[in-house]
């Protein structure tokens, strides 16, 4: 039987600001979850959050894009929409941008990474939950996963991995996607998703050789955009990523090598500003300062037939301290600059913001020169 995994995330409410999501809303969806297990709707769900975020981890053996999954996190998101409301959080029902559910939540607000596969003797899985930035900000630490030999040893060592891996990037901006194989296509790729509010990578399948067959998925990437779902800026879209390791992909300690270099992202405060992104455990997943930095979590599983064994807290490991501290100190130099780039994003990307209607205040008041 083929295992389907999925991560299905929504902002629905949070406290105080856009700080935290609440603990009630939390036992809302576990109740939920629980309740679909029980009745064989799921195999297994693990929920969690990372800042205002509530992510769904959920296993069946239903597909991706399955019809009965994405009720039944629509349903989850609903009720917890209904709790926030209750409780008058923050942003109650923030991501729920449609009233009715029309068979898949893409496109509804909500963001989705999943992937099915045949489950191997052991199947080893790391969930990366975002708050406070935008799809975009997996591009580095997933290239370097999968193509840069500095980071993953296996690349080099590993004969399953000299076929390289095939990276399937989508343009968000005109709705079309691009294989591109590594190492072959190494530097086009990078000329692409070097430009990460544009372009950013969807999956990564294993290259020819490898024990893990071609069409299964290795990772991939919520590349949800809220602001050309709702037509107006509603937030960042905080992602997540689903990424296999071990045995012919690369292993755990090199799926997480990457984030010990805390890069910068786009998102931090109004979805405005670069900033460093922070790898923390659960229980520093709370977006504070300037209401950030940016923070991502990583959970570690062992699948059992679909079930999730874990998960394993890895960014809460002493490791990750220094890239943390360096974090906090590239944190303090971006705020310096205040509202000035390169804190404050480009332009072009500020277009997606509130800025715009401050700006079109002024327009009148302009002379030729
Ligand atoms: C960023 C984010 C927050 C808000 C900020 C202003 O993704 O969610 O930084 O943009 O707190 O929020 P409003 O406009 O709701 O007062
Ligand atoms: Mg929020
Ligand atoms: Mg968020």
């Amino acid at each position: 039987m083929k295992t389907t995994l999925s991560i299905i995330k929504a902002d629905v409410g949070s406290y105080c600001g856009h700080q935290l999501c609440h603990p009630e809303l939390m036992l809302t969806a576990r109740n939920a979850l629980q309740a679909a297990k029980k009745n064989g709707k799921i195999i297994d769900y693990y929920v969690a959050n990372c800042g205002d975020d509530m992510d769904l981890i959920i296993t069946s053996g239903k597909g991706t894009d399955n019809k009965e999954v994405h009720q039944l996190a629509w349903d989850v998101f609903t009720e917890a929409t209904k709790k926030a409301k209750a409780l008058k959080l923050y942003g109650a029902g923030q991501d729920m941008l449609s009233d009715a559910f029309s068979g898949n939540v893409k496109g509804l607000g909500p963001g989705c990474a999943e992937m099915e596969f045949e489950e191997r003797g052991a199947e080893p899985v790391v969930c990366f939950l975002m708050d406070k930035t935008e799809p975009g900000a997996f591009n580095l630490p997933v290239f370097r996963m999968f193509a840069d030999p500095f980071s993953t040893a296996g690349l080099v060592i590993d004969p399953n991995m000299q076929g390289g891996f095939t990276f399937e990037v989508y343009d968000v901006l005109e709705h079309r996607k691009v294989l591109l194989k590594t190492p072959e296509e190494l530097y086009s790729l990078l000329a692409l998703i070097g430009a990460k509010s544009r372009y950013v990578i969807k999956r990564v399948y294993p290259g020819p050789g490898n024990k893990v067959p071609e069409k299964e998925a290795a990772a991939v990437v919520s590349t949800d955009k809220l602001y050309q779902i709702a037509g107006e800026y509603v937030g960042k879209d905080d992602p997540v990523a689903i990424v296999r390791g071990q045995s012919g992909l690369p292993a755990v300690g090199e799926i997480v090598e990457p984030f010990a270099f805390p890069h910068l992202v786009s998102g931090w405060m109004r979805g405005s500003h670069n900033g460093p992104i922070m790898p923390v455990g659960m229980k520093d997943a709370i977006c504070t300062r300037f209401d950030g930095p940016p923070r991502v979590v990583a959970l570690g599983f062992q699948l059992e037939n679909g079930h999730l064994v874990g998960p394993m807290d890895v960014f809460a490991d002493i490791a990750y301290d220094r890239a943390r501290k360096e974090a906090l100190h590239i944190a303090d130099y971006m705020r310096r600059h205040g509202p000035f780039e390169p804190h404050r994003l480009s332009p072009e990307d500020m277009e997606y913001t509130s800025l715009p209607k401050v700006l079109k205040k002024l327009e009148a008041r302009f002379q030729k020169l």
